[in-house]
């Protein structure tokens, strides 16, 4: 069977107004908490990509009732959706394995939520997800009670019905948002106080959504804390514009938007714009126009940028975090800057949907960009200009997105292999990037 492509550019002009897709972290989150809430939650600007679907549709195998517009259902696109909250007590077994297919949020997550539960649960995925490591979270459950096995230290993880669980003090040995949700997830079914550390600040929008349910989240420098037994109520949950998807279209509008382009409704929460800083050190002319936005909900804003002249830099370890999901489009746009840019302490990157260190080193060396994969990073010689050619995406959605945009710059038209994943994040990226200016067919 030949798998979807893509075909881009060469060439293009960036110009005009977007929207993207609702942010995919958030959507996750929105319907987990919705499901063991008491009461209803309704989710607006919910994203109806591959990944939320696998988690809507292992919440109703776990007998939560969710309601959203067939139509929506078919065309993919963002929406409403209505969550009946069963309460905390109130899951029930499945009677097949969940399947998480490519969402490592989903899986480490679902983890957490499900340890403490008094019945058995069996997690797979897809090809990519079966070998991605899942003992990050299975070790610190296991200290809190857990029964829980992995393979390997991957898919499938068998948890069993648990006795009890009780609250533990956990310093996490790398920033992630997905261990540290599991935990806290796990902790409101603990008996006692949990604390998290990070070393360094991941995405934070499970503490500020937990907030948001009623739950009371004890935050104090580089720790978080919960109380066991605490109960969620039911809330309206406004999704803003992923900023990672937001992501592809900055840097296309960094590459070829001489008139400037306007990305409306993208969540700005901090702990995910380091790609903002980084483009600025790089000399980009980006412009973040902030919404008004309650306390402790998600910032948003609208994105103008514009075409820049820029320069390689040494990115700030302390960025990689903040950006962990920019960093092919970064890759893109550090191969079109004057000079070298550098980028170090992102082992993570190995083990997100694909290698993406080694993907993207495979593609930019294939377009004739001079790079050289590290072990926890990739060095890359900007240029002024480069090929074409065919690149292999892995199956990874932000890899085939990235390469899309780096059509913008390319004199010779790119082939982009394995997309059909781009739905698992950006339903209509291919119309998206065309009203942008890319290019772009699929076939
Ligand atoms: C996510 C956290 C990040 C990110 C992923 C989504 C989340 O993973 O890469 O795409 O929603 O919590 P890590 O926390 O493992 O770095």
């Amino acid at each position: 069977m030949t798998k979807a492509r893509y075909v881009a550019g060469p060439g293009g002009k960036i110009e005009g107004e977007l929207t993207v897709p609702g942010d995919k972290s958030i959507s996750h989150r929105a319907l987990m908490f919705g499901g063991i809430a008491e009461g209803d939650t309704e989710i607006t600007g919910f994203l109806a990509g591959e990944d939320c679907l696998a988690t809507l549709r292992a919440l109703q195998s776990l007998g939560v009732r969710i309601e959203r517009p067939e139509d929506e259902l078919a065309h993919g696109s963002s929406g409403h959706v209505l969550v009946h909250g069963v309460g905390p007590d109130g899951l029930r077994p499945s009677a097949a394995a969940l399947d998480m297919g490519n969402a490592g949020t989903a899986i480490r997550l679902f983890m957490g939520l499900l340890a403490p539960q008094r019945f058995n649960s069996t997690l797979i995925g897809d090809e990519s997800l079966m070998r991605r490591p899942m003992e990050r979270v299975a070790g610190p459950l296991r200290s809190m009670g857990a029964n829980i096995q992995t393979h390997d230290g991957k898919p499938p993880v068998e948890i069993h019905a648990s006795t009890g669980m009780r609250a533990i003090d956990y310093a996490l040995p790398v920033a992630s948002a997905q261990v540290k949700s599991a935990i806290l997830l796990a902790a409101l079914q603990s008996f006692g106080r949990t604390h998290v550390t990070e070393p360094a600040p991941s995405r934070d929008h499970t503490e500020r959504m937990l907030t948001s349910f009623g739950v009371e989240v004890l935050r104090e420098g580089a720790t978080v804390a919960i109380e066991g037994g605490q109960t969620l109520r039911g809330t309206h949950v406004r999704v803003p514009g992923d900023f990672s998807s937001a992501a592809f279209f900055i840097v296309a509008g960094c590459l070829a938007a001489e008139n400037g382009l306007l990305l409306r409704n993208v969540g700005v929460n901090p702990t995910r714009t380091g790609l903002l800083e980084m483009l600025r050190l790089m000399g980009a002319d980006v412009r973040v126009h902030p919404h008004a936005s309650a306390k402790d909900g998600e910032p948003i804003a609208d994105i103008e940028v514009r075409k820049s002249r820029l320069r390689g830099i040494k990115v700030p370890e302390s960025l990689v975090p903040l950006s962990i999901d920019e960093f092919p489009v970064f890759f893109i746009a550090a191969a079109c800057a004057e000079g070298e840019t550098l980028v170090r302490g992102a082992l993570e990157l190995r083990v997100k949907e694909s290698d993406r260190l080694a993907a993207m080193a495979q593609g930019l060396t294939v377009l004739g960009v001079e790079n050289q994969l590290l072990a926890d990073g990739l060095w890359i010689r900007g240029t002024d200009g480069f090929g074409g050619g065919t690149i292999d995406s892995h199956g990874d959605h932000r890899i085939a997105m990235s390469f899309a945009v780096a059509s913008l710059r390319a004199r010779a038209a790119i082939e982009i292999l394995d997309v059909a994943n781009v739905a698992t994040s950006f339903p209509g990226f291919v119309t998206t990037a065309r009203k942008a200016g890319i290019q772009i067919t699929a076939s």
